[in-house]
């Protein structure tokens, strides 16, 4: 199978290097802004116009111009394979009838788990038993990063710093501490799993960028440790409860276990039970190691989809109620007032445990506060 890649970054070279030798999958041509070797282009046309290309690997990021390349390809019924999860996230719907249209393929494993094999064996799933919950901790770059505060006593951007270096951060590392690249992961384990299709704007996400000593003294002072985790469920009425904040977790709980930039991708069946899966979440070779398994699915079944056919819009409905553990400054602690189960002055913020409440009824109290950290308890 001749395939092209777009976009020879970290992930786009981590595949052209597990390819090279292989006789059955051969890089044909590769896009790139800058073209340095032979087989490069600048140009899309030179890959929707060769017909010898079945397959296109994405690995640029970002929606413009993926979207329009993605199209692109695969109305001239090329198969596609994605590690762009803002792309699929936001294009899912489109992407997918597409590629339906024209019998092409549209795989993206890597979206979500970087190195785990985590979206093909719920695709698979799925069709065997309805899906109930999927997530688990899905952000490498925000693991290594709590994981070197909680272990090694390092500072925040000392340890963001290492993680850029390692190559596990995206090209504009807010989307990782903020928890949007863990919501876009969210939202595609929704659209596999339960065929729904969430918008970012609907799910209450809350990220890392915020904590402080004071956090991370409280989650000591309670023997536990912090992950951020992204949860999504569904019920028999096809309620769906979906969010990305941080949780604290307690020592010797399965994810006090994740370390450096490891992920714990979990799913549950109505009778198939839980499963977890844990591996390497981000990083150059095991990324483009689980685009190799797309690639290798494609030459089985050149038309797989890991969407499922009928994929429908939906809101979250949160109606869970949670407690949380709530720091804002001193001068805005009235927005709790009501919700607080307790609270404590520090220096110049309060930390609140709340009364079990659900998340929209937080956000809401919340709103327009910036300098604040939530975390589930
Ligand atoms: N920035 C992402 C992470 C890369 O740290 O998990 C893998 O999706």
């Amino acid at each position: 199978m001749n395939i092209a890649i777009l976009g020879l970054g970290t992930i786009g070279s981590g595949v052209y290097e597990l390819l090279k030798g292989r006789e059955d999958i051969k890089v044909k041509r590769i896009l790139d802004i800058r073209c340095w070797m032979d087989g490069m282009t600048t140009d899309i046309g030179d890959i929707v116009n060769d017909e010898s290309i079945e397959c296109v690997v994405e690995t640029m990021g970002g929606i413009h111009p993926a979207r329009e390349y993605a199209l692109k390809c695969i109305n001239a019924g090329k198969s596609y394979v994605s590690a762009n999860k803002l792309l699929i996230s936001a294009c899912a719907e489109e992407l997918s009838a597409a590629a339906r249209e024209h019998g092409a393929a549209l795989l993206f494993g890597a979206a979500c788990g970087g190195g785990i094999p985590y979206l093909a064996s719920m695709a698979q799933a799925r069709s065997i038993d309805p899906i109930t919950s999927a997530g688990g901790i899905l952000n490498g770059t925000t693991n290594f990063i709590l994981d070197k505060i909680f272990s090694e006593g390092v500072d925040y951007s000392e340890a963001l710093q290492e993680a850029q270096r390692l190559g596990y951060a995206e090209r504009d590392p807010s989307s990782d501490v903020d928890g949007l690249d863990t919501l876009r992961k969210l939202i595609l384990c929704c659209a596999v799993g339960f065929g729904k299709l969430l918008r970012e704007e609907d799910i209450c996400v809350s990220g890392i960028s915020r904590l402080n000593d004071a956090d991370i003294q409280y989650a000591k002072k309670k023997k536990g440790l912090i992950r951020l985790v992204a949860s999504a469920s569904q019920n028999d009425a096809g309620e769906i409860e979906a969010y990305v904040l941080p949780r604290l977790v307690s020592e010797g709980s399965l994810e006090a276990g994740i370390r450096t930039n490891i992920n714990l991708a979990r799913y549950s069946g109505e009778r198939m039970g839980e499963f977890t899966f844990c591996g390497q979440g981000a990083g150059k070779l095991p990324t483009a190691s689980n685009i190799l398994r797309d690639l290798d699915a494609i030459r089985l079944n050149p038309a797989s989809s890991m969407l499922p056919e009928g994929l429908i819009s939906a809101k979250p409905a949160n109606k869970c109620e949670l407690r949380f553990y709530v720091r804002v400054p001193k001068e805005k602690a009235g927005a709790l007032n009501g919700f607080g189960q307790s609270c404590e002055a520090q220096g110049d913020c309060v930390l609140f445990e709340t009364k079990p409440m659900t998340l929209p009824t937080l956000f809401e109290a919340l709103k327009g506060i910036d300098d604040k950290f939530i975390m589930i308890l």
